[in-house]
């Protein structure tokens, strides 16, 4: 278990879901141990948090969209440890009053704007290599952390045993795909679904690879108009759902949680199953859909 781990404890919280006629289901997160770092970031950024303690690299350099809850992640690990960050931002415009870059400056993180025929270079060797040589002594770390370490981070998540009991089946939103790779990994006895929320062809065989093969997953599709984008209807189940203190946004957990009740309508599971939700976290993205008037 590495140091950002174990700053944390797992909670869990038995939704009420009577009011979407959907039964009741447990949602399992983890304590935030500073602001901005929350969720799956807190595992996917285990490993790295702990090279970079060890001295091995001076800073961390990684890229995200404009609202990216990977890169205000990642800039407050690295302002844990005093270390700076490096941000390639998509959008070649940095909009200084956007909330969520602005958490990033004041963590450390230098930001560089990058248009969109340069970001979509992102996955190309050429790309990584160009921005290696730049900052020799930064670790690289991929779109929304899911490498290698990224994921043996999420595999040490032990969400196998509810208050309740045992759970069967555990459900997580789906973005770059390590956090389902990780969870599948470390619960190789549980059915995972993951809720896809991106329109990515190529998503199934990325998470094939980063699950080493491992069979117990399969993944849906909750990407409704898209990715970042979403229907009146899911930004009202998350304010219905904040009510009994279950905060979600959007884009994630919210999109994902709300595709879950409508397989689970439509598909009820039998009684002996036990399904548990994971909040990946997300809700500094909160910030930057009110400054854009989105909700
Ligand atoms: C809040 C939140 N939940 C879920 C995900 C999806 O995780 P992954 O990219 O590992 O599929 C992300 C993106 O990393 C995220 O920011």
């Amino acid at each position: 278990m590495g140091a950002l781990i174990d700053r944390c404890q797992v909670h869990w919280q038995q939704i009420n879901l009577a009011a979407f006629d959907c039964p009741n289901i447990w949602l399992v997160s983890l304590s935030e141990p500073v602001p901005g770092l929350a969720g799956n970031k807190i595992a996917k950024l285990d490993a790295a948090f702990d090279t970079l303690k060890a001295g091995q690299y001076q800073g961390i350099a990684t890229l995200g969209g404009a609202f990216s809850n990977h890169l205000l992640a990642t800039a407050v690990a690295c302002g844990l440890l005093g270390k700076p960050s490096l941000g390639l931002v998509r959008g070649q415009e940095l909009d200084a009053n956007n909330p969520s870059l602005q958490a990033c400056r004041q963590q450390g993180m230098q930001l560089i704007g990058l248009n969109r025929s340069q970001y979509a270079e992102r996955h190309n060797a050429a790309f990584i290599v160009h921005w290696q040589q730049q900052y020799p002594e930064y670790l690289w770390l991929p779109e929304g952390g899911s490498n290698e370490q990224g994921v043996a981070g999420v595999r040490l998540l032990d969400f196998h045993c509810s208050p309740a009991g045992p759970i069967s089946h555990l459900v997580c939103a789906v973005g770059s795909g390590g956090t389902l790779a990780g969870l599948a990994l470390g619960h190789p006895n549980i059915q995972l679904w993951g809720m896809s929320v991106v329109k990515d062809a190529s998503l199934s065989r990325k998470i094939q690879v980063l699950a080493l093969g491992q069979g117990n997953w399969q993944l849906m599709d909750a990407a409704d108009k898209g990715y970042g984008r979403f229907k009146p209807e899911i930004w009202q189940f998350c304010q219905k759902l904040a009510e009994q203190g279950c905060q979600l946004e959007p884009i994630y957990t919210g999109k994902a949680l709300y595709a879950l009740v409508q397989q689970l309508r439509t598909s009820p599971l039998p009684n002996n199953a036990r399904l548990a939700f994971f909040h990946s976290g997300g809700l500094q993205g909160l910030a930057g859909l009110r400054y854009r008037g989105l909700i």
